[in-house]
């Protein structure tokens, strides 16, 4: 990956990588796409001030989660359709998170499996739960999850209903995805993307073959479009946490109410998400929650963090607001897009050099060192 120095090297090596349609999927978000900003500009309001005369010669960011210690406070969040930026995405990406040493979540709309991630990451690889209408579908992921010898389950609940993704709409991008003329034509710009799709075609979800009636990519992905719209209510929550005995993790939580109502029912962790933007457009940043939430349930569970991390410096800030671990969605994408498995290894050791670089500049030396007593604001009036 010469020439790359930080993720923004890596968005601009993707986009050339990809066909419009394609890279507005990742970076797209809904309506006025004002969230993406959000998530990004509450990281630009934050100052950490820094303390001096530390002996930070020796710095550690191992973070330990759920009993495992991971080398880094960052991880890979769920993201759905991967193999469509370059096939075998998911997996590349649970490869990197293995080298690295840390977690990767495949998405319930993931184009590799989950017996595949079991025989790749068993220790990094945690699997993303999408709730089925169809609900002997969800329970048998679930069981196909331990069954892989994976150890954390991601339960996602802040898609209740599709969202108003204009670009998507303006693209034609549909699943499966298929090209008109128009978007050929623009492919064609795009050579080393439009070769892998014409020699492999479109990309499958594959943890959804073996329930789906036909075989096809597009019989699977009917099925797919089908069975994600379904209610999905706390009884769901209260069902998964009864069959799956492993670490339970809800993403998408955004209310101090709902991380506790998560505690009550046995839930062992949430992630403060918005979704990287993609759901409601006025939602606030999971930054400008993340504190309310954490003084809500206090050390009683795990509160992790997404959205708009594009340095180490954010993560950070993140960590002294009260996350105790952060992931990152478009990041990684960016990466393995740009270049498979070197490319996602590149945006982790991005983030790891910009972690400790940071870490030094204010004078922590682990990260259980870092905390609100670091954090002052910029005045709004000013922005
Ligand atoms: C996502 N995200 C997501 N989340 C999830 O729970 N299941 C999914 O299948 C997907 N799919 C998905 C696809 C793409 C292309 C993107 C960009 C995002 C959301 C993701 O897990 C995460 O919450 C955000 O991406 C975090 O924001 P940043 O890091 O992208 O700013």
């Amino acid at each position: 990956m010469n020439g790359v120095v930080n993720i923004e090297d890596l968005r601009k090596l993707a986009k050339k990588r990809l066909p419009k349609i394609a890279y507005d999927f990742i970076e797209g978000g809904t309506d006025d796409e004002v969230g993406l900003v959000t998530n990004e500009q509450a990281f630009r309001k934050a100052r950490i001030v820094p303390r001096y005369l530390v002996d930070v010669s020796v710095r550690d960011q191992s973070t330990t989660l759920f009993g495992r210690t991971y080398s880094s406070p960052i991880g890979i969040a769920p993201t759905g359709l991967a193999g469509l930026f370059r096939r075998g995405a998911d997996l590349m990406l649970a490869e990197a998170a293995r080298e690295a040493n840390v977690p990767f979540i495949m998405s319930g709309s993931s184009t590799g499996s989950i017996e595949d991630l079991g025989r790749i990451a068993p220790d990094h690889g945690w699997y993303q739960l999408y709730s089925a209408k169809d609900q002997s579908v969800s329970e048998d992921m679930i069981k196909r999850t331990a069954d892989a010898g994976l150890k954390t389950l991601v339960f996602t609940v802040d898609v209740p209903e599709g969202s108003n993704r204009e670009r998507n709409t303006r693209n034609g991008f549909g699943r499966p995805l298929r090209l008109s003329w128009k978007g050929k034509f623009e492919a064609l710009r795009h050579p080393g993307w439009m070769l892998e799709w014409m020699r492999h075609g479109t990309p499958m979800f594959d943890n959804w073959l073996k329930y789906a009636p036909g075989k096809s990519a597009d019989a699977v992905a009917d099925f797919v479009g089908q069975q994600n719209r379904a209610p999905m209510t706390w009884k769901h929550v209260e069902r998964y946490r009864q069959l799956w005995k492993g670490n339970f993790v809800l993403k998408g939580i955004m209310h101090p109410d709902d991380a506790l109502r998560a505690w009550s029912l046995g839930v062992d962790g949430i992630m403060v998400s918005n979704h990287g933007g993609r759901q409601l457009d006025i939602a606030p940043s999971p930054l400008e929650v993340l504190p309310a939430i954490r003084d809500a349930v206090g050390d009683k569970m795990t509160v992790m963090f997404d959205g708009g991390i594009r340095r180490g410096m954010d993560a950070v800030v993140a960590l002294c607001l009260g996350a105790k671990y952060c992931f990152v969605g478009r990041p990684t994408l960016y990466g393995v897009t740009a270049g498979g498995v070197t490319g996602a290894a590149t945006a982790l050791q991005i983030f790891r050099r910009e972690i400790d670089l940071t870490m030094a500049q204010i004078g922590a030396t682990k990260i259980a060192d870092l905390g609100p007593h670091f954090m002052m604001w910029k005045d709004e009036e000013e922005l």
